[in-house]
């Protein structure tokens, strides 16, 4: 059974490296050129590329701190692992040094996006002990906002804000899985367990109460802080609290699938799966692979697409594929495959040096609509890395 699946793999492998020979490399180097002149712009300015406004001229992250800022350093690092090229390594090391301060924050969840992506590849790839430290204060400020009686880190403060007007107390997202990875690997790069034993009861904590039977996620639970019940099951980015928002599915996808690496726990590979399949056999998911916004929005096909979606599911589905005897490859390929089309990647010198157009930031906040933005660029290239590994 087992030769007959690799004979079987084998040959999808052969059948997408035939059509398109070395296909990461080729749209890495085109990505490469776009995102020197998003480069040469940040490092002029000083600041941290996020998107453009509808004068198309470029933006940068939001202050006092935005969770979208690592993405940009995190983009170069990247780079640089592939080209070696030290301009990269020098304009990751330039933004990230503009937020470095914000490792203690403690009023906000997104540390791991922000602190993982850029100061945790850059531990990685130098082995530098002052990255690490980094990555450690980040993890520690994190974990402040976990509370023992819901068994979650909160995601939003409910101070006199949008939050506090909907009347929630403890609102957990279905992103702030992914903010999960950085505790998974401080645990490993510290050897305390604490970190991990809070990611993974986060992780179990979102499975019981986030998912629908379906396999698809609400994006907010507010949770009582005192005994931990849910108190609602609702929506801030998404069409509607009983919508499939479909950023919310991809991260729940590339979370579950990361948490599998980290503990090989069979339950979170198993809903990993049961959302690609949600994912991939819904009505509304389009032939090209790169979904509307919502899965659920009311004027699909006339919807926006969203490709920053679309990137975290092919980066996704190619590591699941490396727990699957490569079931998803075939998918990511596809999705790969649109996005590098014009459909999807700016003309170059256009589209403010972002790599991606049509992603959408958030429909019911009137945020970003239709735009390039700094983390589809991300998803994009990190899923070339991937596939580029796997030799195509
Ligand atoms: N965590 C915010 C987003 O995915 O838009």
């Amino acid at each position: 059974m087992k030769i007959i699946k690799s004979t079987v793999l084998l040959f999808a492998l052969i059948a997408i490296s035939c059509k398109s020979p070395k296909t990461s490399e080729t749209r890495l180097k085109k990505s490469e050129r776009q995102l020197a002149g998003l480069r040469a712009l940040a490092l002029k300015e000083k600041k941290i590329p996020r998107s453009i406004n509808k004068k198309g001229e470029n933006i940068w992250t939001r202050q006092p701190y935005d969770w979208t800022e690592g993405f940009w350093p995190g983009t170069c690092w990247m780079q640089y692992e592939r080209t070696g090229d030290a301009k990269w390594k020098e304009a990751a090391i330039a933004a990230q040094n503009l937020y470095i301060h914000h490792k203690d924050l403690t009023n906000d969840h997104d540390l791991g996006f922000i602190f993982n992506n850029s100061f945790g590849k850059a531990y990685r790839m130098t082995g530098e002990e002052k990255y690490k430290q980094v990555l450690i204060d980040a993890a520690n400020s994190l974990i402040t906002r976990f509370n023992k009686n819901v068994g979650c880190i909160q995601s939003w403060d409910v101070i006199d804000n949008w939050q506090s007007k909907r009347g929630w107390k403890f609102p957990v997202i279905v992103d702030n899985l992914m903010n999960l990875e950085i505790l998974f690997e401080v645990s490993e790069i510290t050897g305390e367990n604490i970190y991990r034993k809070i990611a993974v009861t986060h992780a179990d904590t979102t499975m019981k109460n986030h998912f629908r039977a379906d396999g698809s996620s609400y994006h907010v639970l507010d949770y009582d802080p005192e005994t931990g019940a849910v108190s609602s099951k609702v929506t801030a980015q998404g069409h509607a609290d009983e919508s499939a928002w479909s950023r919310g599915q991809a991260w729940g996808l590339y979370a579950y699938t990361m948490c599998y690496r980290y503990t090989k726990d069979k339950k979170y590979l198993d809903l990993a799966e049961k959302i690609a399949n949600f994912i991939l056999n819904h009505p509304n998911y389009p032939e090209d692979g790169v979904p509307y916004w919502d899965f659920n929005a009311p004027d699909i096909p006339d919807e926006p697409r969203d490709a920053s979606s679309g990137a975290i599911i092919a980066s996704a589905f190619l590591e699941l594929s490396n727990y699957t005897d490569g079931k998803y490859l075939k998918h990511a390929v596809h999705i790969l495959d649109s996005l590098a089309s014009s459909a999807y990647t700016a003309e170059p010198g256009e589209n403010g040096h972002f790599v991606l157009m049509h992603n959408v930031g958030s429909i019911p906040h009137g945020n970003e609509i239709d735009v390039p933005i700094n983390y589809a660029d991300y998803y994009y290239i990190e899923a070339l890395c991937r596939l580029k590994e796997k030799g195509l």
